[in-house]
């Protein structure tokens, strides 16, 4: 299969949402936050991850996408003729280090306001928050600061995987090492470290192992 490997683009949101979308359909975490399933509003929740996408893009996060992509002389595997080229097959979506010393800028404080303010749009052309368990999902904020707090202790910031996932059509073929390594390789050039959270124990821990993580705590929400 011939994957490249390409930084977000405007036009790539809605393949990325999908991708997103589908990977996490069973997670953990995702089940727990949307625990209605008669509540799930998809398209709610696809002008969410929209929404975040925009904001990555607008605030120059290191978010890169895999996409199917094809030499006219290749020939096809099952995977890509039932997959197009073009086709987002895997989302690696950071966040750059932020020192904690630091202010904030003013560009990427408007552009939380901006992100805010899409939100408020999509509550009300949804009339809410799409099944969300927006209890549930404060826990979750809450519960992740204070780890972040004791966690990182290294005064320049982390870059933070917020997001890694693989359509499972496409898994452990490489893609989602190759979506990860964009980032780690900048990572290490700049001698900085990384950080991620997984909800599913298994089998990412030993994925993340392999590429070079280190469990340091288990969360419990
Ligand atoms: C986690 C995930 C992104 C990994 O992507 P992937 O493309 O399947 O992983 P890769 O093929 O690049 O494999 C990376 C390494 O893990 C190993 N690996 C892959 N799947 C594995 C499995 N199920 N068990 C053990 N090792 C595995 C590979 O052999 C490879 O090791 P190597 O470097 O020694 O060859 C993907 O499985 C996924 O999308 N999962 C669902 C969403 C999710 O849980 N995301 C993470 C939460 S943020």
């Amino acid at each position: 299969m011939a994957i490249e490997i390409v930084p977000l683009a405007q036009g790539d949101i809605p393949g990325a949402v999908d991708c997103v979308q589908k990977a996490f359909s069973d997670d953990p975490y995702f089940r727990w936050a949307f625990d209605d399933p008669s509540k799930f509003n998809i398209q709610r929740n696809a002008a969410s991850l929209a929404a975040h996408f925009q904001y990555g893009i607008n605030c120059d996060c290191p978010i890169y996408v895999a996409k199917i992509t094809r030499a006219a002389n290749e020939t096809k595997n099952d995977l890509e003729v039932r997959l197009p080229p073009g086709t987002v097959v895997g989302v690696g979506w950071w966040y750059s280090p932020q020192a904690p010393s630091r202010p904030q800028t003013w560009s990427v404080w408007a552009q939380e306001w901006l992100l805010s303010f899409r939100q408020l749009m999509n509550n009300i052309l949804f009339f809410g928050r799409g099944g969300l368990n927006v209890r549930r999902y404060w826990i979750w904020k809450q519960v992740q600061q204070t780890a972040h707090d004791s966690i990182w202790q290294d005064p320049r910031g982390y870059y933070f995987c917020n997001v890694v996932g693989v359509n499972s059509e496409a898994r452990g073929m490489g893609v989602g090492k190759k979506l990860m390594e964009r980032v780690m390789e900048k990572a290490d050039q700049e001698g900085m470290p990384c950080y991620l959270e997984s909800s599913k124990g298994y089998p990412n821990v030993c994925i993340y192992e392999k590429m070079g993580f280190e469990l340091v705590r288990e969360i419990d929400i």
